[in-house]
């Protein structure tokens, strides 16, 4: 019988991250760490980390330094532990981390988890370093029956890596190019999650929608397998690039009834100029435009977004025009960011910096609007009823937490019972982030 351990997985960035946690857990069961959920006797700990802006990158080093203390804390009574980076700034900075933090056994990219076993026993032995993008994928190799799954929905990866290269992002460069998965292997998985009481689907990528796998036509025909699933009655998708909407994913909007009305689609900035430096692709017309046919076939879609102020040469002409967008469109919730400069990316050598205080100024014009415009749209639903998925446990006892069809967070008083169902909830309350509700 092997040994029982325990293994503070610490995530940090997007879905994906949150999806490759879980998997890192489940194949490390079977050598006997069980996850736990603070690092106190932790013998594993595992920083998932993430590059996108600068801050989160400050982020890690300085858990690090409390990492050290905590290995420290255990090697004065005698016990052993293994602290790990994995992640998009282990594969950006491994080398750095190594240096900086002598006290860091591993340190391996995205593209190496189902390595993990190896690596550990190789970590007894030396400092591993493991940021390859190998030419197997992982997804072959990583246990997908998600053991120790709670709750009714679930992420499932379907494709990672970009190939669009945004001149602000590290992506690229961090999670390698893009890969779609095999249908087959994605309905399999969906399936075992199905039979652990998931209803709900989220299929995640970095770029979702340019999904390819062979057999369906696109992420328009795998919503349709994965909607052909029994008990399947939820499906989203995120993270979406404008000029991957094609005509099958639209239609899917207007054609299956498991897809939710809501779309996260980020535009990052309302100026063709801009659009244009940041290597999008498409202008802010062609934009407006997918979300008129969008919303033809799914008029009540609940949109999303991204947007950065402050890209180099963004003026406040450039920013008005952001502005305008938003008018235009109408957003429920949306995330804007100050551009944070990346090393390696092109953006990072541009003319025309944006001073500080005037990406301040625009980010608090910009979430100030949106928050307008996400409760605005959140008020509207006061007083409908909605089907709400109830996926966890409030902040009082006979509360649930849950998700309404256009993706409202929303707590509501209900008989606990009524956790991993969706039941109407009578909407009564709502502000620019949540809603509350009462069980009709
Ligand atoms: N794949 C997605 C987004 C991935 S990153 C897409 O194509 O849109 C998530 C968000 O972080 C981006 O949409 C962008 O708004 C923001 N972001 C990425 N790089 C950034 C940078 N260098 N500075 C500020 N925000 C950034
Ligand atoms: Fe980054 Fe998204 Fe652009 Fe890819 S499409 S480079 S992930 S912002
Ligand atoms: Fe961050 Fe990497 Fe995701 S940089 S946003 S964890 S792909």
């Amino acid at each position: 019988m092997v040994t029982e351990k325990k293994l503070f997985i610490k995530t940090w960035g997007c879905q994906m991250n949150v999806y490759d946690s879980n998997r890192m857990a489940d194949i490390l069961h079977p050598l006997g760490y069980r996850a736990v959920d603070t690092p106190d006797n932790a013998d594993m700990v595992i920083l998932n980390t993430c590059h996108i802006r600068e801050k989160a990158t400050d982020k890690v080093f300085s858990d690090l330094g409390r990492m050290r203390e905590h290995k420290e804390n255990r090697k004065a009574g005698g016990k052993k532990t293994l602290i790990a980076v994995a992640g998009c700034v282990a594969q950006a900075e491994g080398d750095v981390i190594l240096d900086r933090a002598p006290y860091v056994d591993m340190v391996f990219g995205p593209q190496s988890y189902h390595t993990l076993p190896e690596m550990i026993i190789k970590a007894t032995g030396e400092r591993v370093i493991n940021t390859d993008f190998p030419v197997e994928s992982k997804f072959d190799s990583l246990p997908t029956d998600h053991a120790s799954h709670k709750g009714p929905a679930a992420f499932l990866s379907i494709q990672e890596g970009c190939d669009k290269f945004c001149t602000f992002c590290v992506v690229p460069y961090t999670r390698g190019a893009e890969y779609s998965r095999p249908v087959a292997a994605i309905i399999e998985e969906t399936k075992k999650l199905r039979d652990r009481g998931v209803v709900e689907i989220v299929l995640l990528g970095q770029n979702v929608n340019a999904y390819h796998g062979e057999g369906v036509k696109g992420l328009g025909g795998l919503i349709e397998a994965v909607a052909a699933v029994d008990g399947i009655e939820r499906i989203r998708y995120m993270t979406s690039h404008p000029r991957d909407m094609d005509d099958e994913l639209i239609a899917a909007h207007g054609d299956i009834p498991q897809l939710m009305p809501f779309l996260h689609l980020p535009v990052q900035s309302g100026s063709d100029e801009i659009l244009k430096t940041m290597n999008r692709k498409h202008s802010a017309d062609h934009f407006r435009d997918i979300i008129a046919r969008v919303r033809k076939v799914r008029p009540d879609i609940a949109l999303s977004s991204d947007f950065i102020v402050g890209f180099p040469g963004e003026s406040e002409k450039h920013f008005e025009e952001t502005l305008q967008l938003i008018r235009d469109v109408g957003f429920t919730a949306s995330y804007s960011f100050k551009y944070s400069a990346r090393p390696g990316t092109p953006a990072a050598n541009m003319q025309g910096l944006v001073p500080e205080k005037a990406k301040d100024e625009r980010v608090q014009v910009i979430q100030r609007l949106l928050y307008d415009q996400h409760e605005k749209f959140n008020k509207a639903t006061v007083g409908k009823t909605l089907d709400v998925l109830f996926d966890g446990y409030g902040r009082s006892e006979n509360q649930l937490h849950g998700r309404t069809p256009y993706n409202q967070a929303i707590h509501a008083t209900t008989d606990l019972n009524n956790f991993g169902k969706i039941v109407k909830v009578e909407v009564s309350g709502a502000t620019g982030s949540s809603l509350t509700g009462l069980v009709a």
